[in-house]
Order: C-alpha cells, then structure tokens, then sequence
C-alpha cells in the first residue's frame, strides 16, 4: 500500500514536471512566433521625397503644407495625365473625408486648381 501511495506520487511528480515542460515550451513557442510575426510586419511606403511640382498658383504651398503631413507629392505624379479637374476634386475630398485631410472647403479648390493645372489636363 505504502509503495503503491509512492509510486502514485512519483508519478504525478513526473506528470507535473512534464506539464511545466509543455507549459515552458509552448510559451517559448508563442513567443518566438509572435516575435517572427512582428518582424514580418514591416511596411513598404513609397519613396517619400518626390516634391510637388513648383507653381505660382496658391495651391502649390497649400499641397506643400497640407497633403504633405501624410504623403510626398509620388501620389500625384501618377496620376493620369488626362485628369480634370472633377478627377482631381474627387481625389481631394476622398483625401479630406477618408483620410480627415487638414484642408478647408475654401482650400480644396485652390489645391484643385494647381492639381489639375500641374500634374492634369489643364497644364499649359
Ligand atoms: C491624413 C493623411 C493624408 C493626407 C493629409 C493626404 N493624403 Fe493623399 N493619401 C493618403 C493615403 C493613406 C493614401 C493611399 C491610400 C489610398 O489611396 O486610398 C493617399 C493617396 C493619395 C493619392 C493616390 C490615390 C490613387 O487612387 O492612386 C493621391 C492622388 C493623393 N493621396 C493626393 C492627396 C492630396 C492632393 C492631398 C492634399 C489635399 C492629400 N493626398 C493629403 C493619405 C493622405
């Protein structure tokens, strides 16, 4: 009976140290795999230096000021060539509403203007 009660505990013994074991290693695991994973989560952005183009249009220091807290101006250059200026507003209000743009109702225009006059169908 003492024997039996013995080998009863050194089984559970054994039982528990190979569950702590399991328990290490299956945290080891997770950690490692969450760590791969953070590793793998690195971003692509576009070259982030290309400059708007330069314009006397008041637009051009509004696109410096307010599209550029998020993006360089690489988004504009390709666009299409033949956009107008209904092309170009959309593009600014999906960037003022989507995106929460910093640009005024007032400003949209101006941008608009030098967008479609400089990079659009209205260049001269
Ligand atoms: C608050 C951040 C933010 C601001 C400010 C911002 N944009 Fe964007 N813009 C984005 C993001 C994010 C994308 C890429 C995702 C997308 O196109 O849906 C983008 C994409 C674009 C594109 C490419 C769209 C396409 O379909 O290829 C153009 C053009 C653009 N932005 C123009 C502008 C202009 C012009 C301004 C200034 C009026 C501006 N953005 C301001 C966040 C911003």
């Amino acid at each position: 009976m003492i024997t039996m009660r013995s080998s009863y505990l050194k089984n559970s013994r054994a039982i528990s140290t190979t569950l702590a074991k399991v328990v290490f290693m299956s945290a080891l695991i997770t950690t490692l795999s969450l760590h791969h994973a953070l590793q793998a989560k690195t971003v692509e952005w576009p070259a982030d230096s290309v400059q708007w183009r330069s314009s006397e249009l008041a637009g051009y220091a509004l696109a410096q000021q307010k599209c550029s807290t998020c993006h360089s101006a690489h988004y504009a250059e390709y666009q299409p060539p033949n956009a107008g200026t209904g092309y170009w507003k959309a593009q600014v209000l999906r960037m003022k509403t989507v995106f929460k743009a910093p640009i005024t109702d007032d400003e949209v225009q101006s941008v608009v203007d030098y967008l479609s006059q400089t990079y659009g169908s209205s260049r001269k």
